[in-house]
């Protein structure tokens, strides 16, 4: 079985005319369903380009990106946007609500905008709402609502598509270590449960062990973690 998210040979620069600086350097991942990779490293490694595109939102200066099967390079921005809807789940370390909308439509929005049947969508989003905890807050704006409940609306928005591939850039930031760490269960949990492949950005090392694979990032380059070395 080939992997579900797959990076060949990828590189990122970027120059202003008179030098360029190479971010990514000939980074390879391939990511099976179900399975859950962590990525670590200091500040300015990579690690968020990196996922930017795995997820399809920055185009690599050379190499290639596969998301289930499909290589990515030449798609229109049309199949692109698609794709990001329809095969990615998106969490970012502050969890980019929309002020405006409650709980609970957040999640229709994302329904909406993929066009299908609204009662199977609120179905699903109440589903979800349980599942997360989220049933009393469902009415609710995000400012209204503390650090670790917005970042499980953050999850439950990105699973309203039952994406195969989830990304997080740093899920736990804005947690405490005991909510940062059932975030990350719920996470682990999806991924075995759905069989679902994953990619999360940590700088917290205590959340490592309900990951399968941990991967270290240093000047663009992606090796195995040594926790007796790094
Ligand atoms: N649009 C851009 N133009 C120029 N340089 C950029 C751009 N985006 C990112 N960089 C540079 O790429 C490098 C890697 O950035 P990236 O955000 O991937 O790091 P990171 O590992 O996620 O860091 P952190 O842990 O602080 O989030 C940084 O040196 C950053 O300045
Ligand atoms: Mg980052």
């Amino acid at each position: 079985m080939s992997g579900k998210l797959v990076l060949k040979h990828v590189t990122k620069e970027y120059g202003d005319g008179q030098s360029t600086i190479k971010v990514l350097n000939d980074v390879n991942l391939e990511v099976k369903e179900g399975e859950f990779v962590a990525i670590v490293g200091p500040s300015g490694s990579g690690k968020s380009t990196f996922l930017s595109i795995a997820g399809a939102l920055l185009s690599p200066t050379s190499g290639s990106v596969l998301l289930d099967g499909e290589e990515i390079q030449h798609f229109t921005s049309r199949q692109l946007n698609e794709i990001r809807l329809n095969k990615i789940g998106f969490i970012f370390q502050s969890a980019n609500l929309i002020p405006y909308l409650t709980v609970r439509d957040q999640l229709l929005l994302i329904g909406k905008l993929d066009g299908e049947d609204r009662a199977e969508v609120e179905e699903r989003a109440d589903g979800l709402l349980n599942r997360l905890g989220l049933e009393h807050r469902k009415d609710l704006y995000p400012e209204m609502l503390s650090g670790g409940e917005r970042q499980r609306v953050a999850i439950a928005r990105a699973w309203m598509n039952n994406p195969e591939i989830i990304l997080a850039d740093e899920p736990t930031a804005s947690l405490d270590s005991e909510r940062g760490r059932d975030v990350v269960v719920m996470l682990a949990h999806e991924v075995k449960h759905s069989r679902k492949a994953a990619v999360m950005v940590t700088h917290d090392h205590r959340m490592l062990d309900l990951c399968d694979r941990v991967l270290f990032m240093e000047d663009g380059c992606l090796t195995p973690y040594d926790p007796a070395k790094q």
